[in-house]
């Protein structure tokens, strides 16, 4: 089928980003309509989306609830200014999340990324501890391999070298704890069995610098963009022990784990584990709209309530925090989750999506394959002296045969759609069988 949507033929204006620009510029890759399972491409191919567009389109593409709440709300009231004014749709959307996050998560702040999200915590964070007369405790503390966007606060508490190295100093005073890819965890379906001990590391970073100089730590319960990292059982509740010793603060980045990518509207309600805050993004509005989120108990609010009543309490936000279009999406992908029981559906069919992957053991290059919910990831040997170089060309051979990866170094990370049907688990697995053993 020949789509009437042709490709541009000048493509350099545009500085794609995470992308190798020039290699895409002279073969690219254009998705021109999604709907369900499905991109179409610009040359008339299906693909089947294997990574929910970027972890984002969890109820898939196209949801009709969607797209009418978009339309409908840009007919109605396009943008109302985010600052000393408001529309019902944010107070109804911070109500519906609020009752979605674990007992105790009494409140949302708008942004409108995951980037945005993790500054936001970050800062209201540090300016916690101060409203609250501690403003010695201003250090955050991030882990390697953790991934939070790509702001200055983020990458800073970030831990991917190349996310950090050419950007000079960034903020002071961050320290990292190790990371949790241990090699007795090899081949491990779901929660590793070792490595809780690493979170004891935090006593180290605390004998250092002081308890009181620390602000918070900042955690992806599941790290995915480094490669999907899973915590090996027991590591979060111990985080949570010792940061809840010392008063500082923990923070769960949930922009991938939040909203059914774990069976659970968020990670802190699968692993039994209550943060201070919640980053989230990407699946606040299935990916239609630029949209985040940052949830916090009552007691981190209620610590800025305080002083003459109109005075700005939190001298921080977005020209579209809670934007109206967004908020609009937001409610209508909530209401999408609950209708057709997306997270329940993830739960379901996650042992089957588990035992696919790993099905993948046994080919070439293989050296060890994690999953959780609907999240897997194949670890590949690299090329001696090319790093990253094979699973680029695994992703490049993948989308030629009808299937969206996502490779970050060596390792493949799918994170497929909530709606997936085992038959699409069966093509996306199968494809990447094939396309593995054809690697040199
Ligand atoms: C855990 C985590 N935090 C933050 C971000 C950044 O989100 P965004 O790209 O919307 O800024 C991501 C994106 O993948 C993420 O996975």
């Amino acid at each position: 089928m020949a789509l009437d949507r042709p490709t541009p033929n000048d493509l350099r204006a545009f500085w794609m980003p995470f992308t190798a620009n020039r290699q895409f510029k002279q073969a690219p890759r254009m998705l021109v309509e999604a709907e369900g399972m499905f991109y179409t491409t610009s040359d008339g191919r299906q693909v089947l989306d294997g990574t929910a567009g970027l972890w984002c389109c969890n109820a898939g593409h196209k949801r009709p609830r969607i797209v009418e709440a978009i339309q409908k709300q840009a007919a109605e009231l396009d943008y109302a200014p985010a600052f000393q004014m408001g529309h019902p749709k944010a107070f109804e959307l911070a109500n519906r999340l609020v009752d979605l996050a674990p007992d105790g998560i009494d409140h949302a702040f708008f942004t409108n990324s995951g980037s945005e999200s993790v500054e936001t915590a970050l800062k209201i964070a540090i300016a916690y501890h101060r409203a609250r007369g501690d403003s010695a405790r201003t250090r955050l503390i991030g882990r390697e391999r953790g991934y939070h966007g790509v702001n200055f606060g983020g990458i800073s508490v970030g831990g991917i070298v190349n996310n950090r190295r050419h950007f000079g100093a960034m903020l002071a005073g961050v320290d990292h704890l190790p990371h949790t890819h241990i090699p007795e965890n090899q081949w491990t379906k779901g929660q590793p069995e070792h490595g809780a001990h690493l979170a004891d590391d935090l006593e180290r970073i605390v004998a250092l610098h002081g308890a009181d100089t620390i602000a918070a730590v900042i955690v992806e319960p599941v790290a995915g963009s480094t490669g999907v990292l899973i915590p090996p059982k027991g590591y979060l509740q111990r985080l949570r022990e010792i940061t809840a010793k010392h008063g500082i603060l923990l923070i769960f980045d949930e922009v991938i784990t939040g909203f059914g990518r774990l069976g659970s509207a968020f990670g802190a309600q699968h692993f039994d584990v209550m943060p201070d805050m919640i980053t989230c993004a990407k699946g606040l509005t299935n990916g239609v709209i630029p949209m985040g989120a940052v949830l916090t108990t009552g007691a981190i609010h209620d610590a800025f309530m305080q002083g003459p009543e109109h005075l700005i309490e939190l001298f921080h936000g977005y020209t579209y925090s809670g934007n109206p279009i967004a908020s609009a999406a937001a409610l209508a992908t909530l209401e999408t989750y609950r209708e057709d029981a997306l997270f329940e559906r993830c739960a379901e069919i996650a042992p089957y999506w588990e035992e696919a992957v790993h099905s993948l053991k046994d080919r070439r290059h293989v050296i060890d394959i994690r999953n959780m919910g609907l999240i897997g990831a194949v670890e590949l040997e690299p090329i001696a002296g090319a790093p990253t170089q094979r699973a680029f060309s695994a992703f490049l051979k993948a989308y030629e045969k009808g299937i969206l990866i996502r490779t970050t170094g060596d390792i493949i990370a799918m994170s497929p759609p909530l709606i997936i049907e085992k038959a699409h688990i069966d093509q996306l697995i199968g494809t990447l069988g094939e396309v593995l053993d054809s690697l040199d």
